[in-house]
């Protein structure tokens, strides 16, 4: 299939992984690129340049299709050294990075001087278009459905993709609550060039978290995530939990008075407990509603593979035969 995004990041499949904190490692971005989509190793888990410039170095052994880096802006008391991120990704001849969290113009000159496509993740039109205006080359627009950090106005991707369809002139890929090629699909009819997955690639074979992980997604149903951290201005999509039992008892008591010390035992260091020792109930981790829709753990390249057989079935026989 040739899409906008197809031809921007030159890959066979508009299909993208997206940053996943402490998921996104050099094996699942690997297997993406792969299998035809893009794969994404996600920057901030690294956390140092020089560690980042060993993962990048890893996928480069590991595949020699186009991958993406995510760069995640947080805000923190000690930032990491995103300076010394981007200069790790232009040496090593990344071709695609994947921003998210906050406008990421600082660094834009750098990344486009250096003839790196950036897609930036955000969770609004207002933000798309300003992703577009300081020179952004694509979106990945994230509705309330997805895992992660959906941002605070709540729009789904039924009525935010058309919105972003009408407003925009760069190119966009769908995210949040994609799974199959009913989604893709469907994106690509809303006005989307391709589909950002998160949740759906952790529950596969080359994911490099815990057996635990996948079978929790794989359990859990379309009820089973929870909003928190809204009265902080930083709501997050997790699974629920004992740990976010026990964060959201603490927000009902608190209410406005939260403080982001008051949940720290529940959201600060939990991942790589979670995904890689698979203790799953210490802590809040990010997952999308889709787990609903996610009831095996395929090989990457069989996702891949499948989702285009089904979107070529579901274009060309259930839609044409209307
Ligand atoms: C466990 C997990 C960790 C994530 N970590 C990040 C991250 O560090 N940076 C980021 O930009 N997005 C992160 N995301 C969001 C995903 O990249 C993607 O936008 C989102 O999962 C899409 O929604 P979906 O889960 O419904 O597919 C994370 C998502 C999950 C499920």
């Amino acid at each position: 299939m040739k899409t906008k995004i197809t031809e921007l990041f030159g890959i066979e499949h508009p299909i993208i992984q997206g940053g996943m904190h402490h998921v996104g490692f050099a094996e699942l971005a690997a297997a993406a690129s792969n299998a035809g989509g893009l794969g994404t190793i996600t920057g901030l888990t690294q956390g140092t340049p020089e560690k980042l410039a060993n993962e990048i170095a890893r996928c480069q052994e590991m595949t020699d299709k186009p991958f993406a880096v995510n760069l995640t802006f947080l805000p923190s008391l000690t930032p990491p050294d995103y300076p010394g991120l981007v200069q790790v990704i232009i040496d090593a001849g990344v071709p695609i990075v994947e921003t998210a969290g906050r406008n990421p113009a600082e660094y834009l000159p750098a990344l486009k001087e250096a003839g790196i496509k950036v897609i930036h993740k955000c969770t609004s039109v207002r933000h798309s278009l300003k992703a577009q205006s300081i020179g952004c080359d694509a979106v990945s627009v994230d509705g309330f459905e997805c895992g992660g950090h959906p941002g605070e106005d709540d729009i789904p991707n039924f009525i935010l993709l058309p919105r972003a369809a009408d407003e925009l002139e760069i190119p966009f890929v769908a995210s949040g609550g994609m799974a199959d090629a009913r989604s893709l699909v469907a994106a690509m009819a809303l006005g989307a060039e391709g589909i950002n997955m998160g949740t759906r690639f952790i529950a596969t074979q080359d994911a490099p978290v815990h057996q635990n992980v996948k079978d929790a997604i794989v359990n859990a149903s379309e009820l089973d995530t929870r909003l928190i951290m809204r009265s902080l201005t930083n709501t997050e999509r997790v699974l629920n939990n004992d740990a976010v039992e026990r964060l959201m008892e603490k927000e009902k008591a608190l209410g406005d008075k939260l403080r982001f010390e008051d949940i720290v035992d529940e959201v600060a260091g939990v991942y790589p407990k979670i995904m890689h020792e698979g203790t799953m109930e210490v802590g809040a981790w990010s997952c999308g509603m889709v787990a609903g829709l996610v009831s095996d753990i395929p090989t990457v390249k069989d996702l891949i593979d499948s989702i285009m057989t089904e979107a070529d079935s579901i274009i060309n026989q259930r839609l044409s035969n209307f």
